[in-house]
Order: C-alpha cells, then sequence, then structure tokens
C-alpha cells in the first residue's frame, strides 16, 4: 500500500488570500493540494481555472496539485492546466468523449491522469483503461459543492476499486473525495484508500495542523 496522502481541497479556503491560505495548509502538514475546477456546466457551480493554478505555482507552492476537473468538455483546460503546473489531472469519463484519447493527451502533456466516478457512476470503463491512469478518484458526495455528507454506499466502492487496482500491479493511488472528517477517515482507510480530499474538515477546524495529525492518526490506527 502507497504512503498516505492527505490533499486539503482548496475550495473549502479563503478565496481572497488563497496563496496564504495554501502555503499555511501545507505548513500544518498537507502532502497535496487539491484543486477543483467548476464549470457552471457539467456541475452547477463555478470555481478556479488554469490562471489561479499558474499564479500558486508563481507564489511559491511546489507540492503536487492534484486538479480535479468537473467541466465538460475536457481536453483544452486539460491542456492549459498543464502548462499552468498541475501535477495530477484527473476528469469525469461521462465529460469527455474519447476517455483514453483524453487520459494519453495529459500523459503526453507531462502529467499524471486520472479517473474520477460519480457515486452511481459505475467503475466500468476503468478495465479498459487501467494502464493508463496513475490515479483513480471515487467522489463520495455528488460533485459541485463542498461541505455535503460522506454517501457511505463509497465504502464497498473503495473496496471494489482496490481490488481492481491491486489485480492490475501498477502504482495507481486511490483517492476519495467528499464528506471526508477526522471520524470517518479510518474506515475510508480501512476500505483501501490512501489518497484522501478533505475541504470543509480542515478549513472549517482553527488548527490545520491539529487537523491533519489527528487525520493521519486515524488513518494509521
Ligand atoms: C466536490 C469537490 C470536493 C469538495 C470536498 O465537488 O470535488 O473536493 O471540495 O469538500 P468537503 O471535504 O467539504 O466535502
Ligand atoms: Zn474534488
Amino acid at each position: 500500500r502507497q504512503t498516505p496522502v492527505i490533499a486539503p481541497s482548496i475550495l473549502s479556503a479563503d478565496f481572497a488570500r488563497l496563496g496564504e491560505d495554501t502555503a499555511k495548509v501545507l505548513a500544518a502538514g498537507a502532502d497535496w493540494v487539491h484543486f477543483d475546477v467548476m464549470d457552471n456546466h457539467y456541475v452547477p457551480n463555478l470555481t478556479i481555472g488554469p490562471m489561479v493554478c499558474e499564479a500558486l505555482r508563481k507564489y511559491g507552492v511546489t507540492a503536487p496539485i492534484d486538479v480535479h476537473l468537473m467541466v465538460e468538455p475536457v481536453d483544452a483546460l486539460a491542456a492549459s492546466f498543464a502548462k499552468a503546473g498541475a501535477t495530477y489531472i484527473t476528469f469525469h469519463p461521462e465529460a469527455t468523449r474519447h476517455v483514453d484519447r483524453s487520459l494519453q493527451a495529459i500523459r503526453d502533456a507531462g502529467c499524471k491522469p486520472g479517473l474520477v466516478f460519480n457515486p452511481a457512476t459505475p467503475l466500468e470503463v476503468l478495465k479498459y483503461v487501467i494502464d493508463k491512469v496513475d490515479l483513480v478518484l471515487l467522489m463520495s458526495v455528488n460533485p459541485g459543492f463542498g461541505g455535503q455528507s460522506f454517501i457511505p454506499s463509497a465504502l464497498a466502492k473503495l473496496r471494489e476499486a482496490r481490488a481492481i487496482i491491486d489485480a492490475s500491479g501498477r502504482e495507481i493511488r486511490l483517492e476519495i473525495d467528499g464528506g471526508v472528517k477526522v471520524d470517518n477517515i479510518g474506515e475510508i482507510a480501512a476500505a483501501g484508500a490512501d489518497s484522501f480530499v478533505a475541504g470543509s474538515a480542515i478549513f472549517n477546524s482553527k488548527d490545520y495542523a491539529a487537523t491533519i495529525a489527528k487525520m493521519r492518526e486515524a488513518i494509521a490506527s
């Protein structure tokens, strides 16, 4: 199993002081920056784009940036994010016409590609592109907003995804996104996740470092 990764979702950060807040959460022990991109089309909300990703790099953020595209179509924005300094770029398979091509384009642009599955989306396509993904992201809420409750059926789906990944023999991260808190992250880890997105649980807490430390403890126990 890969080393656990905590990826705070900056969707819940202070957008008016995004550079500072991102630096603060990284200094508090976060591993990655989870960057939620919403287009008011694929999801009913609008957030931040490649210029903001580039601005974070210029500000001095060197940690991996985990770009979660909730956009349709995918390819043009994925290319812009590769130029803007993204590390991982994940997209929802139903949001692009040619999943294999979109994954390959992200790889060719020098980034690590991944697929995101909504709560009711089957993992079926994975079997055809497992050799092309570096990350599988399971949504444990319906995408579009921070602060929603964890959907319990995601636990069984994590076990299913874990089995597929292990059978592939490849080093693929299994990430969970939505409603992750200190009090449920232990069972989420036990179900097979190794990478944990948390937005409101971290940014709405007073002490980021203490929250992240508690999360790591719960993952390890
Ligand atoms: C939802 C986003 C999530 C969200 C998580 O569409 O993909 O990354 O910000 O927020 P919390 O941890 O508050 O559920
Ligand atoms: Zn996300």
